[in-house]
């Protein structure tokens, strides 16, 4: 892929999620490893108090694999992702069917709330999403993703953090700065896919003029941020 050219990171919005689609039913072998326990453990229960009486949406969502602690004291939940591949395996998981729905939607198109009416969502998630967001389209996700939430809305993003012998090394950057990473599937493929590791000045710079209470809590193999929409 030539680093310079704009079609390459168009290219990279299609074979992202059809690396995540084929990754489906082995996805969550990635939390299976024992060392990332802590952290795992630390996230759910700091999931689940993040969004005790809030009406979620979600992007992203991906097989679900937080979501019985997220959503379990949420008032409602909408959650989505692109792939239904990976929309299958979050039904099956024990939700409150009563609270919690999943539909297809493009993170970069979200359609949940028509322009200028009411939202009804106090409440952003999305979990691990964000580091494959090119950094030449952060401020735009943001931006819409924002525009689907309530004034004040509490927004949550959280994402892993890169550990040098842990992580899978970063291979290439392309010319705007976004890193790649190879990765395998069962199956033998051998997939590029972008992932980035923004910092908290990155995000701070980011969220000038549109957010306060903005908490950066750095784990050892995740991070999470958190703040207030203004
Ligand atoms: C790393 S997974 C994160 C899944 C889940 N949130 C988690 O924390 O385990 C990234 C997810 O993004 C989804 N995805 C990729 N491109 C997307 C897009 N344009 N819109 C919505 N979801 C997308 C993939 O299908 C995949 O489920």
């Amino acid at each position: 892929m030539a680093t310079s050219d704009p079609s390459a990171l168009r290219s990279q919005a299609e074979l992202m999620p059809r690396y995540y689609a084929q990754r489906a039913q082995e996805y969550e072998r990635v939390f299976d490893k024992p060392h990332r326990q802590p952290d795992i453990a630390t996230l759910k229960t700091w999931l689940r108090q993040q969004f005790a009486g809030r009406s979620v949406l979600e992007v992203a969502s991906g097989t679900g694999f937080w979501l019985p602690e997220a959503t379990a004291e949420a008032r409602a939940w909408q959650g989505s992702d692109l792939n239904p591949e990976v929309l299958a395996i979050a039904r099956s998981k024990p939700l409150d069917v009563a609270k919690v729905q999943f539909r297809e939607a493009d993170a970069y198109a979200l359609d949940f709330v028509a322009p200028g009416a009411a939202s009804p969502y106090d409440a952003g998630f999305a979990g691990l999403w964000f580091s494959h967001v090119p950094r030449s389209r952060r401020a735009e996700w943001l931006s819409q993703f924002h525009a689907q939430l309530q004034r004040g809305a509490h927004v949550v993003l959280m994402d892993n953090a890169y550990v040098e012998g842990d992580s899978t090394p970063i291979s290439r950057l392309d010319a705007e700065g976004n890193g790649y990473q190879l990765r395998s599937l069962s199956d033998g493929s051998r997939h590029e896919v972008m992932k980035n590791f923004p910092t908290e000045a990155e995000f701070r710079t980011l969220l000038a003029g549109r957010a306060h209470e903005i908490r950066w809590q750095p784990l050892r193999y995740f991070w999470t941020l958190s703040y207030t929409l203004d």
